[in-house]
C-alpha cells in the first residue's frame, strides 16, 4: 500500500490509537536499581560523577530500598565498599563483609524486595582487578575459588540471586557447583556474560572505588568490536548454569542485545551503566536536554532491543514516572 491509500498518520494522531498499537511497553517490573553500600552509620555520600546517586550506610540504604519497593521496583543490585582492601579480597567473602551486612539489613526490613548481589573482587583487592594477580597478570583459575566463595557468602547472608561481574572464564560453573553443594540450588545466577571493556564504567569506578591500579581490564572483558564473541560468551555461561544473561553496557550495545535475544532462550538483562547515566544527567544539568524524557526514551529503546530486565540508576525516577 502506497500513499495516498496509505497514510501512516491516521493511526498517529489520536493518543488512544497510539496506545492501542504501541509495540513496546516499559513497566516498573522491568527495572532493577543498583545501590552502593558503605560501612558506618548515618552517611549518605553524594557520588560527584553520578548526580542523585549516593554511597549509603545500611540505615540509609534500607530507606531507599523501601522507597523503591513502594514504587513497585522488584529488585535491587547491591555493590559494597569494604573497610579494607588486600591482595586476596578477603573482605569480599567475609560473613561480616559490607555486602553481607547490607543484604541482611534489606531482607530484614523489606523482605519482599528481591536482593541481587554483584559478585566480584575489584572493590576488595588492593590492585583493583576483578581477579587474583600473579606476577602482574590476572590469574583466571586461581580467582574462581574466591569468586565462588564470595557468591556463597552472599547466598548465606540471604541474597535472592547472585550476579558475577568478574568475567573470569568458568566462574558461572564454579559458582553453580558451590551453591549446589551448599544447599543453595534454588538461588539463580544472573551472569554478566557479555561485558565489554568499556570507558562507560568511569563514574562507577569512582563510586565503588574500584579502578584498576595498573593496566586495564582488556585481558578479561570483551573487545567492543566483537559481536559473534557475545554469542560464544553467552552460550558458555548458559552451559555452565546461568539463569539470566546480561549485556553491559546497554546503549552502545543495543545490536548485541537484539542479536542475543534472537539466539538464546533465557531471560536477558541489560545494564545501563554509570557513564550512560552521567551523560544524561550532565546534559540535563546544563539545561540541554529534558533529562526525564531522555531517560524514558533510552529505557524504552533497551526494552525494544530485547531486554527483559534493565539495570539502571534511573530506576526510581523512571518508576515514579511510570506510576504517574
Ligand atoms: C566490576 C563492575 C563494574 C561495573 C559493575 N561491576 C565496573 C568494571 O568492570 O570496572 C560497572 C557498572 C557501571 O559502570 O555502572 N566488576
Ligand atoms: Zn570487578
Amino acid at each position: 500500500m502506497l500513499f495516498p491509500d496509505f497514510r501512516a498518520r491516521r493511526l498517529r494522531e489520536k493518543n488512544a490509537f497510539r496506545r492501542m498499537i504501541r509495540e513496546t511497553t516499559l513497566t516498573v517490573d522491568d527495572l532493577m536499581l543498583p545501590l552502593f553500600a558503605i560501612e558506618g552509620k548515618g552517611i549518605k555520600n553524594p557520588i560527584p560523577s553520578m548526580p542523585g546517586q549516593f554511597q549509603l550506610t545500611c540505615d540509609h540504604l534500607v530507606k531507599i530500598v523501601r522507597e523503591a519497593y513502594e514504587a513497585g521496583i522488584p529488585a535491587v543490585m547491591l555493590f559494597g565498599l569494604p573497610d579494607k582492601k588486600d591482595p586476596l579480597a578477603t573482605r569480599a567473602y567475609a560473613s561480616d563483609g559490607i555486602v553481607q551486612k547490607a543484604v541482611k539489613a534489606v531482607k530484614e526490613s523489606v523482605p519482599d524486595m528481591a536482593v541481587v548481589t554483584d559478585v566480584c573482587l575489584c572493590q576488595y583487592t588492593d590492585h583493583g582487578h576483578c581477579g587474583i594477580v600473579d606476577n602482574g597478570k590476572i590469574d583466571n583459575d586461581a580467582s574462581l575459588d574466591l569468586i565462588a566463595k564470595t557468591a556463597l557468602s552472599h547466598a548465606k547472608a540471604g541474597a535472592d540471586m547472585v550476579a558475577p561481574s568478574d568475567m573470569m572464564d568458568g566462574r558461572v560453573g564454579e559458582i553453580r557447583q558451590t551453591l549446589d553443594e551448599e544447599n543453595f540450588s534454588d538461588i539463580p545466577i544472573m551472569s554478566y556474560a557479555v561485558k565489554y571493556a568499556s570507558a562507560y564504567y568511569g563514574p562507577f569506578r569512582q563510586a565503588a572505588d574500584s579502578a584498576p591500579q595498573f593496566g586495564d581490564r582488556k585481558s578479561y572483558q570483551m573487545d567492543p568490536a566483537n559481536s559473534l564473541e557475545a554469542i560464544r560468551e553467552a552460550t558458555m555461561d548458559i552451559e555452565e548454569g546461568a539463569d539470566i544473561i546480561m549485556v553491559k553496557p546497554a546503549l552502545s550495545y543495543l545490536d548485541i542485545i537484539y542479536r542475543l535475544k534472537e539466539e538464546i532462550d533465557l531471560p536477558m538483562a541489560a545494564y545501563s551503566v554509570s557513564g550512560e547515566y552521567a551523560m544524561i544527567k550532565a546534559a540535563e544539568l546544563m539545561g540541554w536536554v529534558d533529562g526525564k524524557k531522555v531517560v524514558m526514551e533510552t529505557l524504552l529503546s533497551i526494552k525494544r532491543a530485547g531486554a527483559d530486565i534493565i539495570l539502571t540508576y534511573s530506576a526510581l525516577e523512571a518508576a515514579k514516572e511510570l506510576n504517574r
